[in-house]
């Protein structure tokens, strides 16, 4: 049977993975974007961020004429092809509530170059939106600019995506289930033949679902993957006010518990990054003005909001005032396997700790020239992590690369001024480094 072909709106994380999955599997895809620059390095083969195990497909489909990359052109995109995911981003607006600004502006173009094609498409919404957008806002703007019904004349679906930043490229070829919400049964069955000959034989579960639901399974994910960081950095809070407690044992023993699972109970400096800091806030703000208070979802917030502070106060323990001091920062990027900034919880940490007067330098092994934007020349950077904690009083570890990881007791003690190391992420063995310099990591009670 012969491919559909695809076109992706907003060729970042997720529009560009979708289209460099698809591509690499032999469908013609079209990525589409603003961004003059990010479509000139996709069209050379050059991702525009750092996402392992993408260079190599994105290049080879490019190279096999699969893939290419476009500038508006949305009429041209939509006669082109035969089903459009749409991967614009959705920020959040002063007030934590979404901004569908960049949605809107597709839909619209979308729905324009509808009123000229007479073949059927279907528009896929990827991007996350709260409940209600789809049906209340997209459709109705595509119907509006293309003058035509929604369910007879074209199809709508949502079809929320779940990749992480890190291996989404991975995630994406490797899906754990496939979320369908159509507006009607010939949009869905579309899009379900789609992925069933994308994935072949090793097809996810999918569930179908109605389009206000399918919005709604992202943000619960979301929310709840946030709920367990908070709720382990708050057990961790309390392993340190009691002697002998450690909380990354607390959390492996609560792992075991097949209700629980191991995963997302890393004590930490709290969740950045670009989805759940934003997709919390709008379900917040959601679920507000139809008249339920989420009261768990804004302790979940608040938690995330000092955590990462707590570096700071654990460095003014160890060194007192910091008025002068030399603060060396491992990890800038808001998890490791990337270089997105957004939301980083480095960010509040680097502000604090140059509020309170310290000299600050900072590493990271790919987010560096994303940071230089944003702190200029507030902080310094340094070249390799040994080069940043030179001469340091204090280090703390922000991130949990695995470069940081290989790092040993002695490489602190020789090269800082004060060997004094704050783990926040808990890649360090306490008992090895707590014995050879002054360590202090999250959650765990002192001796
Ligand atoms: N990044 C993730 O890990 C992730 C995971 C799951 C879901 N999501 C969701 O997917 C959506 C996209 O996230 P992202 O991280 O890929 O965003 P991103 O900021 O990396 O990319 C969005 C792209 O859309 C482009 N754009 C904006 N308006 C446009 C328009 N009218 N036409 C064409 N292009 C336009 C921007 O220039 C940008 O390149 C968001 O809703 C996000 O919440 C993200």
């Amino acid at each position: 049977m012969k491919k559909p072909k695809i076109s992706v709106i907003g060729a970042g994380y997720v529009g560009l993975c979708t289209a460099v999955g698809f591509a690499s599997k032999g469908y013609n895809v079209v990525a589409c974007d603003v961004d003059e620059e990010k479509i000139a390095k996709i069209n050379k083969g050059v991702p525009p961020f750092h996402e392992p195990g993408l260079q190599e497909k994105l290049s080879e489909s490019i190279q096999k004429g699969n893939l290419k990359g476009v500038v508006g052109q949305t009429d041209q995109v939509i006669q082109e092809t035969d089903l459009t995911f749409i991967a614009v981003g959705t920020p959040s607006k002063s007030d934590g509530s979404i901004d569908l600004k960049y949605i809107e502006s597709a839909v619209i173009n979308i729905g324009k170059a509808l009123s000229q094609k007479d073949a059927y498409h279907v528009t896929i919404i990827k991007s996350t939106v709260v409940p209600g957008t789809t049906q209340n806002i997209v459709k109705s703007k595509l119907e509006k600019e293309s003058k035509k019904k929604c369910g007879t004349d074209f199809g709508l679906c949502i079809n929320p995506e779940f990749l992480r930043q890190g291996s989404a490229f991975e995630d994406t070829l490797n899906a754990d289930r496939v979320v369908i919400g159509s507006y009607d049964k010939r949009s869905g069955d579309t899009l379900e033949r789609l992925y069933k000959a994308f994935y072949s034989f090793h097809m996810p579960l999918i569930i179908r679902t109605t389009l206000s639901t399918a919005e709604l399974i992202k943000y619960a994910s979301n929310a709840m993957l946030a709920t367990k960081i908070s709720f382990i950095n708050t057990i961790a809070n309390i392993c340190e006010k009691i002697p002998g407690a450690d909380v990354k044992v607390v959390a492996k023993a609560m792992g075991l518990d097949k209700r629980i699972g191991p995963l997302f109970l890393d004590a930490g400096l709290g969740y950045g990054g670009s989805c759940f800091p934003k997709d919390i806030k709008a379900l917040i703000v959601c679920s507000k003005s139809l008249g339920y208070d989420p009261e768990l979802l804004d302790s979940v917030e608040a938690v995330n909001k000092t955590q990462p502070l707590k570096a700071v106060d654990f460095c003014k323990e160890q060194l007192g005032c910091l008025e002068g001091k030399k603060i060396a920062i491992l990890g800038l990027a808001f998890k490791p396997d990337t270089d997105d900034m957004r939301e980083a919880r480095v960010i509040p940490i680097i502000n604090q700790l140059l509020k309170e007067g310290a000299h600050v330098v900072a590493y990271d092994p790919v987010a560096m020239p994303i940071a230089k934007t944003i702190f200029l020349s507030k902080i310094q950077f340094a070249t390799s992590a040994l080069r940043c904690i030179k001469d340091a009083d204090g280090c703390i570890v922000v991130t949990e690369w695995d470069e940081f990881k290989k790092l040993t007791p002695e490489d602190f003690t020789k090269n800082m001024r004060h060997p004094i190391l704050i783990d926040g992420r808990r890649i360090y063995n306490p008992e090895i480094f707590g014995t050879k310099l002054q360590f202090t990591a999250l959650g765990l009670g002192k001796k």
